[in-house]
């Protein structure tokens, strides 16, 4: 399982020196939550910091886009090479377009789903996708608790995939710890992004390996 540390639940004041440590504890990618005070109540970090940020980080960048119409500053978070981006199902009205323009650059084209959008929608765009992002929480904020209905909706997704024989990468964000992990794996998933189960552990890096054995069922 590839876990995705969420910076959001870091120190917001020592940015890289977070994505440095999230490296040494053996995380896969590093999660950055893009949000803009209008698709989401809260707001973040935009592009610029994202490029100051990537000059000091190894691990691979995973952008999580929560801005309404993403595709006017897509060309910024493209330039700084993430290997993932995603936008919202939700905020985004061409999205065959903006999917295109994500693979193009050279970055797997993920969609992001709230808890309430059904994955219905995604079917005629599976060929331009690489992965969804389900979301297990009103995104927003770290630290809410799981959505367990969404669970259903990622099996559907998974059935969805195999009927359309499309290779589409399923990741998880909100609300995972040991607790849930394991039945986000069973329900589909293949990459799980978590904020304070990781910085909120005493033990980060113990706290990646837990989540990695109990996504294999063996915790
Ligand atoms: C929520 C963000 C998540 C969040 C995860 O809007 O997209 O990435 O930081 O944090 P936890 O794991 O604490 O729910
Ligand atoms: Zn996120």
């Amino acid at each position: 399982m590839r876990i995705a540390p969420s910076l959001l639940a870091g120190d917001l004041s020592r940015l890289a020196d977070e994505a440095k440590r999230c490296q040494a504890w053996g995380a896969d990618f590093l999660h950055l939550d893009v949000m803009d005070g209008h698709f989401v109540p809260n707001l973040t970090f935009g592009a610029p910091v994202v490029a100051a940020l990537a000059e000091h980080a190894e691990l691979p960048l995973d952008l999580h886009l929560m801005v309404k119409e993403p595709d006017v500053l897509l060309d910024d978070y493209l330039a700084i090479r993430p290997a993932r981006l995603a936008v919202h199902w939700e905020a985004v009205t061409h999205m065959d377009r903006v999917l295109t323009r994500i693979r193009d650059a050279g970055a797997e084209a993920g969609v992001a789903i709230n808890p309430a959008t059904d994955v219905e929608c995604l079917r005629s765009i599976l060929p331009l996708t690489d992965f969804v992002l389900f979301m297990t929480v009103n995104p927003g904020f770290a630290g809410q608790a799981f959505i367990p209905y969404v669970l259903k909706k990622m099996k559907r997704f998974r059935e969805m995939t195999a009927a359309e024989s499309a290779a589409v990468g399923l990741a998880v964000d909100g609300g995972i710890g040991l607790e849930t992990i394991g039945s986000a794996v069973e329900a589909g998933a293949d990459l799980a992004v978590a904020g304070s189960a990781i910085f909120g552990a005493d033990d980060p890096a113990e706290s990646i390996t837990q989540l990695r054995r109990m996504a294999k069922g063996q915790a």
